[in-house]
């Protein structure tokens, strides 16, 4: 009897599952132009917060809450909140840089059918503290993560995910009735779309560009070498 043996390359995906793991990572965008006037059907949206439920979390504590919002008055207010807040941000540029900020696209809260925030509660007794004794900050992060995970699953789906950060957080949590000790980490904008993008909406602007990976990584020590 020939006996198996188990290589660790055998607990990786097949190569069609891997491909598209990378692929739904590469070709993921912030999207804010081009949703399509269809809700997204219940269970989609439901897979999609579990996808973000699953996510890892300091101590297990799955800090998490999501408000989904379709109502059209409620998204028309937290559009002026962000009208207000990029007024603000507008006012900080000049010139040549303050025109092309101008020009951005920088939400998509009432073309896409629906919006969702997803709040942070810190103060959770979940997870009793493990991880957060000398960097509380970690479950904010785990929100972070739970976003990335809906937004990549998202991406499989075919539903594009805009975030939207240009907003006061006293008034957006006048508007969601948010509590004091419920952190607004994200407002995402999501629907489905007419087509992602190639590359960054920022980058095609003229905004920004990406840096090449060489610049981002640097190795045994912190160095600064490489970055801009
Ligand atoms: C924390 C966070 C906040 C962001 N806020 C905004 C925003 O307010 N408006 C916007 O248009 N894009 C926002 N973005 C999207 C970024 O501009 C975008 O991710 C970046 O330009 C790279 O483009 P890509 O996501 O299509 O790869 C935000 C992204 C992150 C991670």
């Amino acid at each position: 009897m020939v006996e198996s043996v188990v290589t660790p390359e055998d607990n990786a995906f097949s190569q069609q599952e891997r491909a598209a793991v990378y692929r739904a990572i590469a070709t993921r965008r912030d999207v804010r132009r081009g949703f399509v006037d269809r809700p997204l059907p219940d269970e989609l949206l439901e897979r999609l917060l579990a996808a973000a439920h699953s996510a890892p979390s300091v101590g297990l504590m799955q800090p998490s809450r999501f408000i989904v919002i379709r109502d059209f008055a409620t998204r028309h207010a937290v559009r002026n909140v962000f009208a207000a807040a990029n007024a603000q941000a507008a006012a900080t540029y000049e010139g040549a840089q303050a025109e092309r900020y101008s020009s951005l696209k920088l939400e998509g809260i009432l073309e896409a059918p629906q919006n969702l925030c997803v709040v942070c509660d810190t103060r959770s007794a979940r997870g009793y503290k493990l991880g957060r004794n000398t960097m509380p900050e970690t479950a904010v992060y785990s929100t972070v993560c739970a976003v990335q995970n809906l937004w990549l699953a998202a991406r499989a789906e075919g539903v594009g995910v805009g975030w939207v950060s240009i907003l006061d957080p006293a008034r957006l949590r006048d508007v969601l009735r948010i509590p004091d000790h419920i952190l607004p980490v994200a407002y995402l904008c999501l629907g489905y779309v007419d087509a992602f993008a190639a590359e960054p909406e920022l980058e095609r602007a003229g905004w920004e560009r990406r840096m090449p990976l060489e610049s981002a990584i640097c190795y045994d020590t912190y160095s600064e070498d490489g970055t801009r």
